[in-house]
């Protein structure tokens, strides 16, 4: 039997390495599904109930910076060795290793030595760790108390950006911008978590043709304007897949988090609250990547027609969002809405709920292209 599994794995392996992303995201979860299938009820309780401690483990590791030890080493890694390095009490070193062995986190090679798997392979990277530290630091207390939350509201779809089940679990006021302006510590993090997200799937800028679209475009007027566009992820990719193109390229985010970057040549920043009228008028581009999903539709109608009023004939804005399928939502997209909830009582849009959000805008939507199968990443074309 052992061997009849070890067969199958590798054939899954082999088939999954030359397949497309949607293929691949299908097989990923078909073979969750028959994990499932074969559970006894306690095991499926038990899978559900530790969740959070796995979060917790992880955390440990991370602080302990486990993971890039054991990658970075060209040969298995005994406890002790690990524990003169991280200087910790071995009996507690070894039980917290030994569970992250036992769910495929790290790889146990033979009694108390380690080595890395694909996971802690995958979690070596600083810009992954930092989701996952502001995952565990920040959302996971408000994930917490979300169902108390809803049940103290009768189960009211939520919508007041100022409370929402991170308020109650931080015991804050202040929208999660607002409250991160004032926690660098977890600023930083979540600044690194936004260049992790998405960053093994196809960027919008593969399915753009902003080269054959602003040939033309005259170096004097604003070309790109990235608005919330943290600490420039996207004014770099984009300039550097077209650096021919003429133009100012702009990146605009709240002062706490455009004060700390310094962007290569060509990009100016500038500091800019979207709910404010915006100063950069009649540019190519404007682009808004994640910022609608955090809003719910009368702040983004607030945001939108800031845009809208800076745009000249010429303008033309794009959203890159997620359009929710109608039916059959993959998780990643469902465990996104349920955390925009969470954070911001904001939600993630069916193509039917965005064409009625911009028409209130007053904008008119030239086209919707969907470019992942991950996430549904889309791009959402407006004109005036
Ligand atoms: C989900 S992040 C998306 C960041 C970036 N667009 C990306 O996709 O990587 C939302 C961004 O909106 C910014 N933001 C929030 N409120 C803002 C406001 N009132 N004015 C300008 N930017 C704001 C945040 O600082 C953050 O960088």
């Amino acid at each position: 039997m052992d061997a009849i599994l070890k067969l199958a794995a590798e054939e899954v392996q082999k088939v999954a390495q030359n397949i497309d992303e949607g293929l691949r995201r299908r097989t990923i979860d078909k073979l969750r599904e028959l994990q499932y299938a074969l559970e006894t009820p306690e095991e499926t309780m038990q899978r559900l109930m530790y969740a959070s401690l796995t979060t917790a483990s992880i955390r440990v590791g991370l602080d302990l910076n486990i993971f890039n030890k054991l990658v970075d080493s060209d040969r298995p890694l005994k406890l002790t060795e690990l524990v003169q390095a991280t200087n910790t009490d071995p009996l507690l070193l070894g039980r917290v290793l030994r569970h992250q062995a036992s769910l495929g986190v790290i790889h146990e090679v033979t009694q108390d030595t380690f080595t890395d798997s694909q996971t802690t392979r995958n979690i070596s990277n600083t810009d992954i760790q930092a989701g996952l530290k502001f995952s565990a630091d920040v959302l996971d207390p408000a994930y917490a108390a979300t169902a108390s939350f809803l049940a103290a509201r009768s189960y009211k779809n939520p919508t007041d950006l100022y409370d929402t089940p991170f308020n109650t679990a931080w015991n804050t006021k202040l929208p999660l911008w607002d409250w991160l302006a004032e926690h660098p510590e977890h600023r930083v993090h979540f600044n690194r978590f936004m260049y992790a997200q998405r960053s093994s799937v196809k960027d919008c800028f593969s399915i753009l043709n902003l080269s054959k679209e602003a040939k033309q475009w005259p170096a004097e007027k604003p070309l790109f304007v990235d608005v919330g566009g943290g600490t420039g992820q996207q004014c770099i990719a984009m300039r550097e897949r077209w650096p021919e193109l003429k133009g100012r390229v702009v990146l605009q985010d709240l002062p706490s988090v455009v004060n700390e970057v310094q962007l290569p040549e060509g990009i100016d920043v500038m500091a800019y609250d979207f709910f404010t009228k915006q100063p950069v008028t009649g540019a190519k581009y404007y682009y808004l990547r994640a910022i609608m999903h955090d809003h719910a539709d009368d702040k983004c109608l607030e945001i939108l027609k800031n845009v809208a009023d800076a745009m000249s004939e010429e303008s033309t804005i794009l959203l890159d969002e997620i359009v929710v399928p109608d039916s059959n939502v993959e998780w990643y997209v469902t465990q996104t809405d349920l955390a925009m909830m969470v954070q911001f009582s904001s939600t993630e849009r069916t193509e039917g709920q965005w064409r009625k959000l911009l028409s209130n805008a007053g904008l008119k939507i030239k086209s919707i292209t969907t470019y992942t199968h991950s996430f549904r990443l889309s791009i959402i074309a407006a004109t005036k």
